[in-house]
């Protein structure tokens, strides 16, 4: 196997290079759950038992567990999982193995369950029917996503027409994602702020919420970083390495890197922004994602 994968799992850039949520998500989370159980907004709740399915390495976990008693999070990847509990800052969140689909915990234990960035993955039908399941009678369900950046921008640079050159790295950003080897239907969910999982969410009570947008600021390493955390372009690197594997590490790391789309922005955006003399930590870059959040608190199957 290569040195890249022996020492950089796609865990390693997630918990290093994803970004966290903001205080406004849980906002809007917590304040539907509040709402629901008749509980007014500036009441502060520690409510029971949260569970956060697909948590990864836990951002959204850590961003809800100052609301609940005992949290769970959940994921299929003992990679995600391992650096989770590494992270780990709180004595009541527990992270487990386990699927969307067959959720490890009993009937009507949650008073919510989240999932963010995850659900396009899902068997939607059976997540459904196992949140419903785990969930209390007056319990609620979050489902979170965020789009893509839809901005990088250059911030300071001498000289630079920022908002060209943003656009420029904006649209190499999604280019780069779309030539790694992606699952369709999911990447269409996300680019449509997952309003057809909303549309096939059977409840009289669910609400989406696009109104969220996310500011980062991010160095030019960091957003590389980024790129290289999306499954889409490490799956490409794991399919060629597989192709070039037996004519050996030098040459099969020569004939990667075209395909090492991370490497290819950070070339690309230097070269464009003229900024090839500049240490990457001080190419400083405005970034936004949109967010959108459904939240549902009864099931009609
Ligand atoms: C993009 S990450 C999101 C992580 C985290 N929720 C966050 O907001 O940063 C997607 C996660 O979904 C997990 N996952 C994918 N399919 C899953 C399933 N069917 N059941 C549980 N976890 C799943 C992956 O292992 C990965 O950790």
């Amino acid at each position: 196997m290569l040195r890249f994968y022996e020492s950089q799992t796609i865990a390693d850039f997630y918990v290093k290079y994803r970004p966290t949520y903001s205080k406004e998500v849980a906002n809007v989370v917590v304040n539907y759950l509040k709402r629901k159980r008749g509980i007014a907004e500036e009441t502060p709740v520690v409510f029971d038992q949260l569970i956060d399915i697909a948590c990864g390495t836990g951002q959204a976990t850590a961003l809800f567990a100052p609301f609940f008693k005992r949290v769970d999070g959940v994921d299929i990847s003992t990679e995600m999982l391992k650096q989770a509990q590494q992270q780990n800052v709180f004595s009541h969140v527990t992270y487990k193995e386990g699927a969307a689909e067959k959720i490890p915990a009993s009937d009507h234990s949650a008073d919510l369950v989240t999932s963010a960035e995850s659900v396009h993955w899902f068997d939607l039908p059976k997540f459904l029917h196992e949140a419903r399941r785990v969930l209390k009678h007056d319990g609620c369900l979050a489902i979170m996503g965020s789009s893509f950046p839809k901005v990088i921008e250059p911030l300071k640079l001498p000289g630079g027409n920022e908002y060209e050159m943003g656009k420029f790295a904006s649209d190499l950003f999604i280019k780069c994602l779309l030539e790694g080897k992606y699952d369709v239907v999911a990447y269409n969910h996300v680019f449509n702020k997952y309003k057809d999982i909303f549309k096939a969410i059977p409840s009289n009570t669910k609400e989406y919420n696009d109104d969220l947008t996310l500011h980062f600021q991010w160095t030019l390493e960091e957003v590389v970083g980024h790129i290289k955390s999306v499954e889409s372009v490490q799956n490409l690197l794991i399919q060629k390495t597989k192709e070039f594997e037996e004519l050996g590490v030098e040459v099969t790391e020569e004939l990667l890197k075209p395909y090492d789309l991370g490497e290819r922005f950070r070339g690309e955006v230097k070269a464009a922004w003229k900024v090839e003399d500049i240490p990457e930590s001080e190419v400083l870059i405005h970034g936004e994602h949109e967010m959108f959040i459904i939240l549902m608190s009864n099931f009609n199957e």
